[in-house]
């Protein structure tokens, strides 16, 4: 006989089914969150949206603290269907976990993230890992492949070392950018990891690109601005070290009008930061950009060179990091590297030119088939690549602090 709470339990039932449907098809709604600009004091969580109207972030220190409810105020993403959502953490403690999730609906309906931990950096001790992804050229199977090799006390967090993007299409509303972009986020942690991206030559071009710092939230950088206004050079203290990644722009010296007055903005930059001292104390200063500024064959940025060289030489760098290449390269420091070029220009003229380069420090550049990992203390900065193909250590070098 059918009794009044079998017919209670049926509705029940039903609701929660149709309530948890309701939630899955919001959380498809969104990708993220995750982490953004971290400093020793600080941490932006960001999310992306579609059809949602209201996000809000809850946060606390793990051991202590009160919980914080921030809300923020979401931008559309020109030309998609997306909308983009930061919070600024400032004021934390370095070296220090906290624990926050987010909170989004369209009006009326939430849905509320699991909680997720992460920690703010060292100031200039302790120690630092990395991981760092190179010409990833959208292939989100190829960093599922280098994450099966990869461990949570790897690295805390990973860097997009440029052309992670391959010619960033605008179609439907740029829909393979953003499945790409939750790929990488799920697959590197970036909830709990913060996830730093260096642009690469491919992500100036397709129709997005100008679109894709939207995606980031970086120092200096302003994503209303033109691409070549964007700024998305910075510096970056991570324990004991003290990273200098710049933006080479486009390959070689193509359309320089507008990519010369960007590398003399980086250079003006670059210029002010020395000057200030920053990272003077760290006992590693590392200089990342996609493109090398060195290389033994044609796949350098020389006008990068031309432009930044001068200055570059002055910062007691221990290292230069790059891709682009898409094969390992190590160049030691005060050897000098000789280049001959030759190509035919829109008349078809065949233009020859030959160079030589001398990198003032080691410049070591990361193949497509691997991933590199790095591992610092005061005392050693150790980088490791590590073979896709079966997560052997394929090249190692170990450094000595020398300051
Ligand atoms: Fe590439
Ligand atoms: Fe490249």
């Amino acid at each position: 006989m059918l009794r009044w709470y079998h017919l209670f339990l049926c509705v029940l039932v039903v609701c929660a089914t149709s309530l948890r449907a309701e939630n899955k098809e919001t959380s498809l709604r969104a990708i993220g969150p995750y982490l953004q600009n971290p400093k020793h004091d600080a941490m932006t969580v960001c999310l992306l949206t579609r059809e949602i109207e209201t996000a809000s972030l809850r946060w606390k220190r793990v051991n202590g603290g009160d919980a914080l409810v921030v809300p923020a105020t979401g931008r559309s993403i020109p030309g998609t269907a997306w909308t983009t959502w930061h919070w600024r953490l400032t004021g934390l403690e370095p070296r220090t976990e906290y624990a926050y999730r987010v909170a989004y609906g369209p009006s009326g309906a939430s849905v509320e993230s699991q909680t997720y931990r992460f920690r703010t950096l060292d100031r200039e001790e302790g120690v630092f890992k990395a991981a760092l992804f190179f010409d990833l050229h959208s292939s989100t199977n190829r960093l599922k492949k280098f994450a099966s090799h990869l461990e949570p006390d790897d690295y805390e967090m990973s860097f997009l070392m440029g052309d992670c993007w391959d010619n960033p299409s605008d179609i439907n509303g740029a829909q393979l950018v953003f499945d790409i972009m939750r790929s990488y986020i799920d697959t590197l942690n970036a909830a709990e990891k913060p996830m730093v991206y260096l642009r690469g030559n491919h992500e100036f071009r397709g129709g997005f690109c100008p679109r894709m710092a939207w995606l980031f939230d970086l120092p200096n950088l302003d994503p209303a601005a033109s691409r070549c206004e964007q700024e998305h050079q910075f510096t970056l203290q991570a324990g004991p070290v003290w990273f200098l990644a710049m933006d080479c722009g486009e390959d070689g010296d193509r359309q320089p009008e507008l990519f010369q007055p960007y590398r003399e903005l980086q250079r003006d930059w670059l210029s002010e930061v020395l000057a200030s001292g920053e990272g003077e104390q760290s006992p590693w200063r590392v200089y990342l950009s996609h493109i090398a500024l060195y290389n033994e064959n044609i796949w350098n940025s020389e006008p990068s060179r031309k432009c930044w060289e001068e200055l570059l030489r002055g910062a007691d760098i221990d290292l230069a990091m790059a891709g682009h290449d898409h094969e390992l390269r190590y160049l030691t420091a005060g050897k000098d590297y000789t280049v001959c070029s030759s190509y035919k220009n829109a008349e078809g003229v065949l233009i020859e030119n030959k160079w030589t380069m001398t990198p003032p420090y080691p410049v070591f550049m990361c193949p497509q088939s691997g991933f590199t990992l790095l591992n610092a203390t005061p005392d050693t900065l150790d980088i490791r690549v590590i073979n896709a193909s079966d997560g052997s250590i394929r090249f190692q070098r170990t450094y000595q602090a020398k300051r």
